[in-house]
Order: C-alpha cells, then sequence, then structure tokens
C-alpha cells in the first residue's frame, strides 16, 4: 500500500456536526480486549497530531501558513473527540487504565520483535518490562479495591505478573537521555515505530498527571502520581529519538503520514464492524491530510515529500498478536538492567555513588511508603497472596514469591 497513490488533492472541509462528535462506544462486556488496544492507540496519534501543530502554529511566522495548518488541527480535533466517545460510560478510570498498560506491552513487544535497529530496540525491551510491571501493579488495586479481575479485562491475552519492579524504575532524568536517530539513514519501520510509540507513552503520561487528582482514594491516587513519573521518563527516552535535524514541515509530512499508517493497520486489524467504520473514515480523512502537508512542504519548504518518506510504500502492517514468550524472554534476561547515560547496564555494575542510587535515595525512601509497594503489601495483608495473572512459572526466582513484594531487585 503506498498512500501517495491515492491521495485526495481536491481537499474539501466536511466537518462533523456536534452530533456526529459521539459515537456508538463499545461494548465492554464483549468487546475484544485488541479492540480496546487499538481504540486508546488511535486516541495517542491524534492527541499528537493535535499538539504537535499548536506547537508547529507557535513556531511559525506566516499566517497564511498557520490557517492551513488551522483546518488541520481542527480536524485532528475532531477526529480525536469521536476516537474518545468509543469508551463506554461504564468503563471505568482503572478499568481504562489496565487498557493503557496492557497496549504498552502489546504495542512495545510487538514494535521490538520487528525493530532493525539494535539501539533502538534495547530502549523499546528497556522500557517494556516496566509498563508489564505497573499492569501488575494496576491489576492488584483494581482486584483489591472494585474486586475486578483484570485477566478478564486483557482477555488472558497478556501476563499479570511482576517484572522490573516500579519503585526500580526511578531514575536520574540525565539517564533517560540516549542518542538521536539519523532519518535520513533510518529504515522507514523505525521512524513510524519511534512516532507511534512516543506518542502512546506521551498519551499515558497526560493520562496520568489528570487521572491521579480524579481518583477517589489515596493509595490509588499516589499510584498514578508515582507511575505518571516513569511515563515522563519514558516520554523522554523515545522522544529522544526523533531527529533532531528535520524541519516543522517534514515533520508535518511524518505526521500525516504516520496517521495514513496506523489508520491503514488498524482498519486490516479491527474485527468490531462499527469501530472499523470510524478507523476507515478517519483514514480517508488521513490521505487528504497528508496530500496537504506534502503540498505545503513544497510551497514553503522547498522540499519533495520524497525527500522525507522515500517511495512511500508502507511496511508490515501493525497487527497485535501473543508476545508471551517474547516478554518472557526479555523479563529473563534484563530485568535487572537500568539506563546509563546513552546506554544500560545491570545495577550491580554502578559505583555506589552512582547518580541512580542518590535519586533512589531521594525519592524512593522510606520504601516501604512507595505506591507500587504498597499496593501489593496491602494485597496481600488483606488475601495472604498478591493478585498474577500467570501461564506458568515466573521466569525470575527472586519473583515467584506472592506472599512478599520485592523491592531490592534492579535496585540495590
Ligand atoms: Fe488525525
Ligand atoms: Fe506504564
Ligand atoms: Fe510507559
Ligand atoms: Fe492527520
Amino acid at each position: 500500500m503506498n498512500p501517495f497513490l491515492h491521495l485526495n488533492e481536491n481537499v474539501k472541509h466536511n466537518w462533523f456536526s456536534l452530533k456526529e462528535l459521539s459515537c456508538k462506544p463499545y461494548n465492554k462486556f464483549d468487546a475484544h480486549p485488541y479492540t480496546k488496544l487499538r481504540v486508546i492507540l488511535a486516541n495517542g496519534a491524534e492527541f499528537e497530531a493535535v499538539w504537535f501543530l499548536h506547537q508547529f502554529h507557535r513556531h511559525c511566522a506566516d499566517n497564511d501558513l498557520r490557517r492551513e495548518l488551522a483546518f488541520l488541527r481542527r480536524e485532528e480535533q475532531q477526529q480525536q473527540k469521536r476516537l474518545a466517545s468509543l469508551k463506554p460510560i461504564n468503563e471505568s478510570i482503572l478499568e481504562h487504565t489496565i487498557g493503557y498498560e496492557q497496549l504498552a506491552v502489546e504495542l512495545t513487544a510487538m514494535f521490538a520483535k520487528r525493530e532493525s535497529d539494535p539501539y533502538f530496540k534495547k530502549a523499546l525491551d528497556f522500557a517494556l518490562l516496566e509498563d508489564f510491571d505497573h499492569l501488575y501493579r494496576y491489576a492488584d488495586l483494581l482486584d483489591m479495591q472494585k474486586e475486578v479481575k483484570a485477566e478478564n479485562l486483557v482477555g488472558k491475552l497478556t501476563e499479570i505478573m511482576p517484572a522490573r519492579p516500579t519503585i526500580a524504575e526511578h531514575r536520574c532524568p540525565c539517564d533517560d537521555i540516549k542518542r538521536w536517530c539519523n532519518f535520513n539513514k533510518a529504515d522507514l519501520l523505525t521512524k513510524l515505530q519511534v512516532g507511534i510509540i512516543t506518542a502512546a507513552e506521551q498519551q499515558t503520561m497526560n493520562y496520568y498527571m489528570n487521572q491521579a487528582n480524579f481518583y477517589t482514594e489515596k493509595l490509588g491516587r499516589e499510584l498514578y502520581t508515582e507511575i505518571a513519573q516513569i511515563e515522563e521518563q519514558h516520554v523522554s527516552l523515545y522522544g529522544g529519538f526523533m531527529d533532531v535535524n528535520t524541519s516543522w514541515l517534514e515533520c508535518l509530512v511524518m505526521h500525516e503520514y504516520t496517521e495514513c499508517y496506523l489508520y491503514w493497520s488498524l482498519v486490516n486489524d479491527e474485527t468490531d464492524p462499527n469501530v472499523k467504520k470510524v478507523f476507515q473514515s478517519h483514514f480517508d480523512m488521513e490521505l487528504s491530510h497528508l496530500a496537504t502537508a506534502a503540498r505545503l512542504l513544497e510551497k514553503y519548504g522547498k522540499k519533495d515529500w520524497h525527500q522525507v518518506v522515500g517511495d512511500g510504500q508502507f511496511p508490515e502492517a501493525i497487527k497485535f498478536g501473543d508476545t508471551t514468550d517474547y516478554v518472557r524472554d526479555v523479563i529473563a534476561n534484563t530485568v535487572t538492567l537500568t539506563g546509563k547515560g546513552e546506554d544500560y547496564v545491570d545495577v550491580s555494575e554502578l559505583e555506589s555513588d552512582d547518580c541512580f542510587f542518590q535519586y533512589q535515595d531521594q525519592v524512593t525512601e522510606p520504601h516501604r511508603d512507595v505506591a507500587s509497594h504498597c499496593v501489593i503489601a496491602k494485597h496481600i495483608a488483606d488475601c495472604d497472596t498478591d493478585y498474577r495473572y500467570q501461564k506458568k512459572e515466573h521466569p525470575i526466582e527472586e519473583l515467584r514469591d506472592q506472599t512478599c513484594d520485592n523491592t531490592t531487585l534492579g535496585r540495590k
């Protein structure tokens, strides 16, 4: 599929009426878990599109160009509203959160499996284990406070058990800064994956930043607050791979191309006919956005879209599927890694005065009070065991004990 062969050059703005911004929500009891993930993923891309276009607008002196951006931005806004309306009223904040972390796990693992750039793959594997652990912490909160088993929400497609303990994920900011990627040399798939994963993590960060204060109970508020910090680290990590030398207009083409690729993948993968229709209509809109972006690049940037995306042929589509063995393998081999400068090292290799330990001492002590630990400790105190969904024995011996939360692995 090459979207440039299907561009709609004659862009006519057909706005959705306010009524049309509300779509029919999926049914939370019978929607496929991957449908929920796809909706969250698309919503994240639209958030990114909107915010990118605001930033561009604020850095642009030409009002003719700013008016063109305004049209695009309003359409991205409308698309985001339609996607947001697919979430049903009866799905709670915490249930929706399980979807965010399941998406983080499934998308990151799928991307890592097919990533050709070993340096970016390392980043994906690294953050994968952290979101995987978040899923476990939120699942325990959900079981304890709402008596909902998260395994039913994730459809038993994703395991729920500890990985790199969230308490061990708090790092000095300097250790999330990696080398940016040269987009002139990178594979098109790498460029797409950098953009999509950054948007997804950014959406999660924003969600937790907002939800922390609306959660109606203290431990939950603290858990959202803590994990929001880790999501900020993930946004720094992934956002740092963007090529710093691309112009605003080149970024615009890349954004619209990425949205086309995303919706094309989602349409192919979607099983709910109603949601599929929404994705299809958005894909059609994105083809017109891409046409506009290419025209603006030519007019104001004196460049051709080929210079941004080569021949424009899409790489293989995004498709959700079983990642259990892959995730287990990454846990088994890298659970005790931490960030160190532009790379990763085993925590045991750090000097005792490393900034990791200094940061940890200031932020996570006393560790008995840290929410990500308390939620498991409380579940164990109430039920004599934590809540997990495992398909077989945990690959790491230190994380097998269901009656004691490990706060030292990857940290001491
Ligand atoms: Fe969009
Ligand atoms: Fe997460
Ligand atoms: Fe994350
Ligand atoms: Fe768009």
